[in-house]
């Protein structure tokens, strides 16, 4: 199939290397000029595992090309996939900023020629893609198309194992011959037995944020019940693995942490309550698990605090970790993003490290963070270490070594619980996890 991806962003540029892998020939369209020259060059501009070797293997093969133009892709391609970025809109109402979804529309509807299929990817609100179909027919009303949504279910740092062993695919599509398309589009996984799950438009647009709130609910959940454990002299952890033994509840997304964060669960949230709203719809749930994950970013500055002694001032913090999850450079949400400029504002010295996320951070974050090269160097003559990131590579630190370079009295606050209290007080930490006490 010839397939043509707009936006080569996280969700465009997976999709078409992805699309190349099964086979395909797929353009990936970009209006940032910059970022095409360095594609073309064989720069990656996102840190996503495997996806450089992936786009490498497709340009070699002449599988994957990447351009600005739209007209040739559009000429050709059977199928075209809406993959620019709905980020919350500026005015900070929770709504999705769809200005470029619409702008795309409007854009390739003078080069529709031959029937094409326009498949929205991005994640969109209920209504979005019946949209998309009524700019184009406005501005092309003798297009030949049909509109499909089929919302992606990546996780970033596994998003090519996600493509290409989905749990599911799902296609909202209200006509036969667009179905027969993007089902021989998905053909190579199907053959892997990826199951499909055929909807309407609508029911496609809102499983994605159904999806995504549930998860986002079940973290948040999990998150309370380790602080009550905190109060009640409970442990999370073994609480955790009793309850999602139970197959009904399961043990994914039970972890507790320093509340969710990255480029989906706080925008897809909101912007599912704004759509609740505006129908006069009740969707208290999603809106009590936004709430507690905002609490429970700021709730991790006062364990800081407290770990410490009561007061921040004057005191060095190491912080490791500092993009929403491990294996990416995004730090959009992160905890990170909330804990350190409230430790500066207290008069605290920060030191930072991360494995892939500094560039992005530093966008983000107040001047006066040190950015250090390792674990190490962030750890020496710092009072107290903040583990906010779940990396391997802070799985297993040399404690004896950390404990070393640290001043007398060394604090370990672990938000992701990767170690044992027990063991970190043997060593002699002071150690806070979350929902232990
Ligand atoms: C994606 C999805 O689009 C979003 O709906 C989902 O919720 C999260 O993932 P993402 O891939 O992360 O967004 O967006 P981003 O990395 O910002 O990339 C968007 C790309 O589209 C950029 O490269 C941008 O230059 C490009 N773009 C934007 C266009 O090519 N044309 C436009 O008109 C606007
Ligand atoms: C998510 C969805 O998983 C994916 O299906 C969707 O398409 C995009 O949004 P992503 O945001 O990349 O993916 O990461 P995910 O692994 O879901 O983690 C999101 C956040 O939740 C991270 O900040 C993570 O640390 C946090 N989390 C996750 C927890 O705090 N506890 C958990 O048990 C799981």
């Amino acid at each position: 199939m010839n397939i043509a991806i707009i936006g080569a962003g996280y969700v465009g540029l997976v999709t078409g290397a992805c699309f190349a892998g099964l086979g395909h020939h797929v353009w990936c369209v970009d209006i940032d000029e910059q970022k095409i020259q360095s594609l073309r060059r064989g720069g990656i501009p996102i840190y996503e595992p495997g996806l450089e070797s992936l786009i490498a293997k497709g340009v070699a093969e002449r599988r994957l090309m990447f351009t600005t133009d739209l007209e040739d892709p559009m000429l050709l391609a059977d199928a075209v996939f809406i993959a620019v970025g709905t980020p919350a809109s500026r005015r900070g109402d929770g709504y999705a900023d769809l200005t470029y979804v619409y702008a795309v529309a409007e854009n390739l509807a003078q080069y529709l020629n031959d029937y094409t299929v326009i498949v929205d990817k991005s994640t969109v609100p209920v209504g979005t893609a019946r949209e998309v179909a009524r700019i184009i027919e406005g501005a092309n009303p003798q297009a030949d198309f049909d509109m499909v949504s089929n919302p992606e279910f990546l996780r970033e740092g596994a998003a090519i194992e996600d493509f290409m062993r989905p749990d599911r695919i799902v296609i909202g599509v209200e006509s036969d011959r667009a179905f027969d398309v993007i089902k021989e589009v998905y053909d190579p996984l199907c053959i892997r037995n990826a199951p499909i799950v055929k909807t309407t438009l609508e029911t496609a647009e809102l499983s994605k944020y159904a999806a995504n709130a549930f998860l986002a609910i079940k973290i948040s959940f999990i998150n309370e019940v380790a602080n009550l454990c905190e109060v009640v002299g409970a442990d999370v952890l073994s609480l955790a693995q009793a309850v999602g033994m139970d197959g009904r509840i399961g043990d994914k997304f039970l972890h507790p942490g320093p509340g969710y964060g990255g480029s989906c669960f706080p925008k897809d949230t909101l912007a599912l309550l704004r759509t609740a709203q505006e129908c006069g719809q009740d969707l208290r749930m999603v809106g009590a698990a936004a709430e507690v994950n905002n609490a429970q970013k700021a709730r991790m500055i006062k364990k800081i605090k407290d770990a410490v002694g009561g007061s921040l001032e004057d005191k060095t913090v190491a912080i490791l970790g500092l993009t929403f999850k491990p294996e990416t450079d995004d730090v959009r949400e992160s905890a990170a993003l909330t804990i350190i400029p409230a430790l500066i504002e207290k008069g605290t010295v920060v030191k930072a490290h991360d494995p892939k996320g500094i560039e992005e951070a530093r966008r983000e974050l107040p001047k006066e963070v040190q950015y250090v090269a390792d674990s190490y160097s962030a750890a020496e003559d710092s009072d107290c270490v903040v583990l906010i990131t779940e990396w391997n590579q802070y799985r297993a630190l040399d404690m004896e070594r950390i404990k070393k370079l640290m001043k007398v009295n060394p604090v370990f606050v672990d938000l992701r619980n990767v170690y044992r209290k027990q063991k970190m007080e043997e060593l002699g930490f002071k150690y806070v996890g979350i929902g232990q006490v």
